[in-house]
């Protein structure tokens, strides 16, 4: 079987586009391949977060993932820092990247751009961190939105770079990107032609899939469209498309489905419906979500059981890399 890994950073409540651009991905992918998934609080610090809450949130980031159906079972769900391998690969791969790579990374950049007071190394440095994370555990895929694309790209160059100087040692990954079409990049509801991103500063624009029901309704009722009054996917209705996008993910409905049952019913009963859709799908997210949280002894379990598969097989690709490198054994 093929191996899969990805990670999301538990930087407060996973947004609808964490959601649909990925963790539903990696839901249905546990049933074909061996799949990990990791949160990634040591991603987290490149921004200054608060010790409280990071706990906190990373507890119910990972709490949240088998909420959305991530099986402890069947995958391998694990905390980043609870496997110290990520740090020692780091270290390593940072001397296979070359300083103009990292500074060409659209994220640095605008992440520089965001938190001009705090541009400290580990933002600069991040991407290495993200490819160890992948490149650890030998995976093929790494399904993630397009934002993360660039990300991969370096991955890719890094891994044969570095097969290329010491010998055949890493899998070179592929990215698997669903089409804009089915969620690669959900755009924000307040400003359409922007990612849906939980660190934008209207609560507005973001759908958290804690969400209560009627909040998501709300929100979507004010979700920003366009003058027209057709839904349809269309270029340049990136508000409807963005809509129609999320109502085809949560319902099913193809397009065309979608542009009969709105014919002629203009664009609020449009928004009412997407929101009611979503709070319904999100319903059993919420209810499972709620469950874990009340049973603090079963995430420890499964978070400590999921490091210490995942500290096995990393620790593997480890000892390769140490040795092909000429580390002396200790
Ligand atoms: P993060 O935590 O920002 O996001 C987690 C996943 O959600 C996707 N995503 C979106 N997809 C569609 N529409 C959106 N609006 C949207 N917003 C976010 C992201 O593409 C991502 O797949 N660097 C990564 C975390 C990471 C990682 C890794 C991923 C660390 N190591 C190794 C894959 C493999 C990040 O910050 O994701």
């Amino acid at each position: 079987k093929k191996v899969i890994f990805s990670g999301i950073q538990p930087t407060g409540v996973m947004t609808l586009g964490n959601y649909l651009g990925a963790v539903k991905n990696w839901v249905q992918l546990q049933e074909d391949y061996n799949c990990i998934y990791c949160i990634v609080n040591m991603h987290a610090i490149t921004v200054r977060q608060d010790p409280k809450a990071l706990r906190q949130n990373t507890l119910e980031a990972y709490a949240l993932l088998l909420a959305c159906g991530i099986d402890p079972e069947k995958s391998i769900a694990f905390i980043q820092s609870h496997v110290t391998t990520h740090a020692e690969l780091n270290w390593v791969l940072a001397c296979s990247t070359q300083f103009g790579e990292l500074s060409r990374m659209t994220q640095f950049k605008d992440k520089a751009k965001r938190y001009p007071e705090n541009v400290n190394a580990g933002l600069f440095t991040y991407p290495v961190l993200m490819v160890a994370d992948i490149l650890l555990y030998q995976a093929h895929l790494v399904p993630v939105g397009i934002d993360q694309k660039q990300h991969l790209e370096l991955t890719r160059d890094v891994a044969a770079r570095f097969n290329n100087a010491y010998g055949n040692t890493f899998v070179i990954p592929e990215p698997y990107i669903p089409d804009q079409a089915h969620g690669a990049k959900i755009m924000s509801l307040a400003d359409p032609t922007k990612k849906m991103s939980k660190s934008d500063d209207n609560a507005n624009a973001f759908i958290s899939i804690l969400d209560k029901p009627e909040v998501i309704v709300k929100k979507f009722k004010r979700a920003v469209t366009d003058s027209e009054a057709e839904v349809c996917y269309r270029e340049g209705k990136d508000g409807i498309n963005n809509l129609m996008t999320i109502y085809s993910a949560v319902t099913g409905a193809d397009f065309a489905a979608i542009e009969r049952e709105f014919s002629g019913r203009g664009y609020g009963d449009f928004k009412t419906a997407v929101g009611e859709a979503v709070a319904e799908h999100l319903r059993p997210v919420r209810e499972n979500f709620d469950r874990l949280m009340a049973d603090k002894a079963y995430l420890e379990s499964c978070y400590k059981r999921g490091a210490e598969m995942a500290e096995c097989i990393s620790r593997r690709t480890m000892d390769k890399v140490y040795k092909k490198i000429g580390f002396l054994p200790k």
